[in-house]
């Protein structure tokens, strides 16, 4: 007869966390959201870390370079999907890899032939104002000036005359040669009381705009994930099909870490994967492994793969029907709860610690903050960063709301036929992802500034620093469903909720 563990599948819903004691240094300002990605020693550290506990899940509806340049600019990482050709991976991870913030590439250009009339289009196209007159009209071409919406006055000009008869010359410009730092360029746009600083090369050709308002816009991101070299921080996908021409690619595009993406990492072909990967380029890469929902398979990982964190989760998606149609999977509290154990259990005998990742099927903020204090050190999610301005899908509008397609890669839309099974046939049998809609919740950064602002709130009343101390110290409550009652707001009318006598 089949063992039947003696445990039930739990979820993150079920739990609620007890106060501790705060003490006056509790405050969210003190508070580091620090997560280690990396396994490391006790006596070590972690030499690499995400600055907040988020990372965005390897999906085509969800990581793509928009969203891994905003993600990392808020401290956390994008996994991006490998459903897609090596060559289209890299580029994307190479995207990345060159996004210099503050530094942005011109993409309003025009040559100086171009009349009025098509710099008021573009203008109205693009929505940017400062348009670069280059000889060729596109970047990366001889710069000749800059027109703005101050050289010409669109509703008295005649707008069929050419632009070289208005733009700003060069003689009458503040530039900037290539190379110069972010700080350089701020100081030279202050100085001269200027809005756009163009840079270019010894040639002459423009390489990128300096805005003064991007100036602000990178001082509220004091928490931006980067390499040593101050290039953003990105992460990117891997199966174990073609994953060594794979991983030679997006080593060599700059990649700063990879994760072996399976529904079930608990198999020969991953742990000889990250052995291949681990041989071919030593402990400075990291490697994640996953996903697994159980304590043996975190040890199989942790010791026949040598992988540096492993993801936990299967079967909880929100886009995910694996549970349903291979009856495979457990609760994603259990799962965590059981693997987060046997962490600190490895930890205790070899002293080594391997970071574990929450993935999937978190719902709300509270669940986040469920998750981190059941052991993840931190957390992957599709849906959430699906919904944002900066994933790769166009918005909709559906009876008056806006939303934003959402599809699992298990499914037939995503045709990522590796991730679920170990042919190599091209058409997948059956589906473990469903194709759908999500609404629209605006930019990553506001939705990520309110959910790091609820974390840290929430550590605050735990009595904690930091994630470490939140594991060590937070306690928990299972719920009654009249708890969840209780603490609902059912029992009230919301002001907003309420119909207006108008109907
Ligand atoms: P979400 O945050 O609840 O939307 O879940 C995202 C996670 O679901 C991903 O990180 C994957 O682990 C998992 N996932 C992605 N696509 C599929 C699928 O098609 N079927 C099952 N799980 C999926």
């Amino acid at each position: 007869m089949a063992i039947i563990v003696d445990d039930i599948s739990r979820t993150f819903h079920e739990y609620l966390l007890l106060p501790g004691l705060t003490t006056k240094e509790h405050t969210p300002h003190n508070v580091s959201l620090k997560a280690s990605i990396q396994r490391h020693t006790a006596s070590e550290g972690a030499k690499i870390s995400l600055n907040i506990p988020f990372v965005s899940a390897a999906m085509q509806a969800v990581s793509g370079p928009e969203l891994a340049i905003a993600l990392a600019r808020k401290g956390g990482s994008a996994f991006i999907f490998c459903s897609q050709g090596i060559e289209e991976q890299a580029e994307m991870v190479r995207l990345v890899k060159e996004h210099k913030a503050g530094f942005v590439e011109s993409d309003s250009n025009l040559s100086p032939d171009a009349s009025l009339l098509d710099a008021v289009n573009l203008r109205k196209r693009t929505g940017h104002s400062t348009i670069a007159v280059t000889e060729r009209g596109e970047p990366n071409s001889k710069l000749l000036g800059i027109l703005t919406s101050k050289d010409f006055w669109e509703f008295k000009d005649d707008l069929s005359r050419p632009i070289r008869e208005f733009y700003t010359p060069l003689e009458k410009l503040v530039l900037a040669q290539e190379g110069v730092t972010l700080q350089g360029a701020t100081e030279l746009l202050w100085k001269n009381k200027k809005e756009c600083l163009p840079i270019i090369d010894k040639a002459g050709n423009l390489k990128y705009l300096v805005f003064r308002r991007d100036y602000f816009d990178h001082k509220s991101n004091p928490d931006e994930l980067t390499d040593n070299e101050k290039r953003l921080f990105v992460g990117a996908a891997l199966n174990t099909f073609d994953y060594k021409e794979r991983a030679k690619a997006l080593i060599d595009a700059g990649v700063d870490c990879l994760c072996l993406d399976s529904s079930d990492g608990y198999t020969e072909w991953q742990a000889e994967a990250a052995r291949h990967i681990r041989k071919e380029y030593g402990k400075e890469i990291i490697i994640g492994g996953g996903n697994i929902v159980t304590k043996e398979a975190f040890r199989y990982l942790v010791e026949s793969a040598d992988v540096d964190f492993v993801k936990v989760g299967i079967g909880g998606g929100s886009i995910c029907i694996t549970r349903e149609q291979k009856g495979i999977g457990r609760g994603q509290a259990s799962a965590v709860m059981d693997v987060a154990a046997e962490r600190d259990k490895y930890f205790k005998e070899k002293k080594i610690y391997v970071p574990i990742c929450s993935d999937g099927g978190l719902n709300s903020d509270t669940q986040v903050i469920i998750a981190l204090a059941m052991g993840a050190d931190f957390v992957m999610m599709g849906k959430y960063f699906a919904m944002t301005e900066e994933s790769p899908t166009n918005k909709i509008t559906y009876r008056g709301r806006l939303y934003k397609p959402y599809w699992g890669e298990g499914s037939n839309r995503a045709k990522n036929w590796q991730r679920y099974s170990q042919s190599d046939s091209d058409k997948l049998s059956f589906e473990e992802g469903v194709d759908a809609f999500v609404p629209y919740s605006g930019r990553l950064g506001d939705k990520v500034d309110i959910s790091t602002a609820k974390i840290r709130a929430a550590m605050c009343n735990v009595g904690v620093l930091n994630i470490k101390e939140f594991h060590e110290k937070a306690r928990l409550t299972r719920v009654s469903e009249m708890t969840l009652v209780e603490g609902g707001t059912s029992t009230v009318e919301q002001l907003d909720r309420i119909p207006s006598d108008r109907g």
